[in-house]
C-alpha cells in the first residue's frame, strides 16, 4: 500500500506492521497486563456521539488554537513516544520535522533514540521535552539544563511511570535497547529489509539522552529491568518544586487521571496538565482517559490548561475530547504508525489525516471555530 492511497490512521497502522519487526510493533502497541485500560481508551471514545447540526453556515472554518500562549494552526501536539528511533532511522527527527511543518509542538521523550541535541540541530522551531525522573539527580538536573540549552519551549514531566506496568509481549520478546537479535527474532527482522538497512545498520540504536551518562546503562538485561532499576519510585509532589527551581519555562504535568491530582498540579503551578493513562500502558484497570476528562476539566480548567491523550485515532476523536474540555490533544500511536510507515512523510500524513477529519467533523457538526466546540456539540445522553 503506497502512502498516497492511505485514507485513515488504521491504514497507516497496517503499513507500519508491514515495515517494522514484530518485537518493536509489540512494544508500541502493547498495554499493560490484561490491556483493559488500553481497550477502554478506544471503546469509551467511540461511544461518544457527536451532535449533527445542519444549515449552520459552517464555511470558513478555523482550526487554530492557542496552547501555552502560542497560536498554532491545529489543536494538536505530538506526544512523547519512547524508542521512536527504532521505528525508522532517526525517527524522532522525522517526527519533529513533521510537527514543525504542521506548525504544532513535538515532544521528545527522555527515552528517545536521537538525543535532545540531535533533534535541536535538525529543526528550527522549539520543541517540548518530556522528562522522566531517574534516581540520579545530577543526571536529571543535567537533562533539564540540556533542554534549556536546546531552547525547548516546555518541559513535560511524566508522573505516571515510576515503575513499569508490565507489557506481557515485551517479556515474551525479551525486549532490550539496543536491540539484541536472537534466534527466535531473526526471522521477523530479516523479513523487514528496509528496516534492517534504515535502523539496524544506522548509527543510533540506544537511548541517545542517557547513553554513557549513567553507569550501568550499557548492559541492559531488559527494558523493564532497566526502568525499574533507574527510575525513582519515591517521586512526590515536592519534587515538582525541585524541577521548578531548575526550569523557569512552561511546565506540563502528564499522567493526571484524578481530580485531586489535577488540583494539586494546578497548585504547584503547572501551566498545563495532560489527562492521560499513558496510553493504557501503566495502571491496568484505570479508567479511560476520556471518561475522566470532563470532571478534571470542570475542576481545574480555570487554573491550568487541559491537554488530553489516550486513544486518539481520528479527527472525530479530537472533536470528542475538545467537546469534553480539552484545549488540545496529544497524538501518540497515531503518528508513530506514520513514522513506522514512512518517516517524516508518514508522520505528516497522520497529522494531515486527523486535521482534515476534524475539519469535516466541524462542518457537519455546524461549528466554525475550535473554541465553539463544547458539550452542546455532543448528542445528549453521551
Ligand atoms: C515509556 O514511556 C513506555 O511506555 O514504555
Amino acid at each position: 500500500m503506497a502512502l498516497k492511497s492511505i485514507a485513515c490512521i488504521d491504514d497507516l497502522r497496517r503499513l507500519a506492521h508491514r515495515k517494522v519487526p514484530r518485537e518493536f510493533m509489540d512494544y508500541y502497541e502493547s498495554g499493560s497486563y490484561s490491556e483493559a485500560t488500553l481497550r477502554a481508551n478506544r471503546d469509551d471514545l467511540e461511544k461518544i456521539r457527536i451532535n449533527q447540526r445542519i444549515l449552520a453556515g459552517a464555511s470558513d472554518r478555523d482550526l487554530s488554537q492557542t496552547v501555552l500562549g502560542q497560536s498554532q494552526p491545529l489543536p494538536l501536539a505530538l506526544g512523547p513516544v519512547g524508542l521512536t528511533g527504532m521505528a525508522y532511522r532517526d525517527g524522532e527527527i522525522a517526527a519533529a520535522r513533521a510537527a514543525q511543518k504542521a506548525g504544532i509542538p513535538y515532544t521528545l521523550s527522555t527515552l528517545s533514540i536521537c538525543s535532545i541535541e540531535d533533534v535541536a540541530a535538525a529543526v528550527q522551531k522549539p520543541f517540548w521535552f518530556q522528562l522522566y525522573f531517574m534516581k540520579d539527580r545530577g543526571f536529571i538536573a543535567d537533562l533539564i539544563a540540556r533542554a534549556r540549552a536546546a531552547n525547548c519551549s516546555a518541559l513535560v514531566l511524566t508522573a505516571d511511570l515510576q515503575v513499569l506496568g508490565q507489557r506481557h509481549r515485551d517479556v515474551h520478546n525479551g525486549m532490550t535497547v539496543p536491540p539484541r537479535i536472537r534466534l527466535q527474532t531473526i526471522a521477523h527482522v530479516l523479513s523487514k529489509p528496509a528496516w534492517v538497512a534504515g535502523v539496524l545498520l544506522g548509527k543510533r540504536k540506544s537511548f541517545g539522552n542517557v547513553e554513557g551518562r549513567i553507569p550501568g546503562t550499557e548492559h541492559l538485561s531488559s527494558y523493564m529491568a532497566w526502568i525499574n532499576s533507574q527510575f525513582d519510585q519515591a517521586l512526590s509532589w515536592k519534587d515538582v518544586g525541585w524541577v521548578r527551581e531548575r526550569w523557569p519555562g512552561k511546565l506540563i504535568i502528564k499522567g493526571i487521571l484524578d481530580v485531586e491530582d489535577a488540583r494539586e498540579a494546578a497548585r504547584v503551578g503547572a501551566d498545563a496538565i495532560v489527562v492521560s493513562n499513558h496510553g493504557g500502558r501503566q495502571l491496568d484497570g484505570a479508567p479511560s482517559s476520556i471518561s475522566m476528562l470532563p470532571r478534571i476539566a470542570d475542576a481545574v480548567a480555570a487554573e491550568t490548561e487541559i491537554l488530553f491523550d489516550g486513544g486518539i485515532r481520528s479527527g472525530q476523536d479530537v472533536f470528542r475530547a475538545l467537546a469534553l474540555g480539552a484545549k488540545a490533544c496529544l497524538l501518540g500511536r497515531a503518528y508513530l504508525y506514520g513514522v513506522c510507515a514512512a518517516g517524516e512523510e508518514g508522520a505528516y500524513t497522520a497529522i494531515d489525516i486527523i486535521a482534515s477529519e476534524l475539519d469535516v467533523t466541524m462542518a457537519l457538526a455546524g461549528v466554525r471555530r475550535i473554541g465553539d466546540i463544547g458539550r452542546s456539540s455532543l448528542a445528549s445522553g453521551t
